[in-house]
């Protein structure tokens, strides 16, 4: 599964969607779950709801979804990343 963005993060945060989706995926059968684009800093997040990497509790919330894909069978990735001059715009 290549990383989609869910626009659905807070404060770079994974919720509840993110839990369900990616173990979902798992779960379904996708032998790879890569976690959507992740940005490096606030100011590099493609979006306001993307998800990222920045801090101690992001680390530790993302941490989770890994272990979940993983209990499920499948290898975890996560695409970490910085979109530059096309960062900080809005959710479609
Ligand atoms: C909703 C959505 C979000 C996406 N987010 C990302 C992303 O975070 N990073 C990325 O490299 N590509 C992203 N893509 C592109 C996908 O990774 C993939 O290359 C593309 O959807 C083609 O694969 P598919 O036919 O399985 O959808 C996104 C695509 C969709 C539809």
């Amino acid at each position: 599964m290549p990383p989609k963005c869910q626009y659905s993060a807070e404060n770079g945060l994974i919720n509840d969607w993110h839990r369900v989706h990616y173990a979902a995926l798992a779960r379904g059968g996708a032998s790879l779950v890569i976690v959507e684009a992740t940005a490096v800093s606030p100011e590099g997040r493609i979006t306001p709801g993307c998800l990222g990497l920045w801090n101690d509790a992001q680390a530790e919330d993302l941490a989770q979804v890994a272990q979940a894909i993983k209990a499920a069978g499948a290898v975890r990735g996560i695409q970490i990343g910085h979109p530059g001059l096309k960062a900080s715009a809005n959710k479609p």
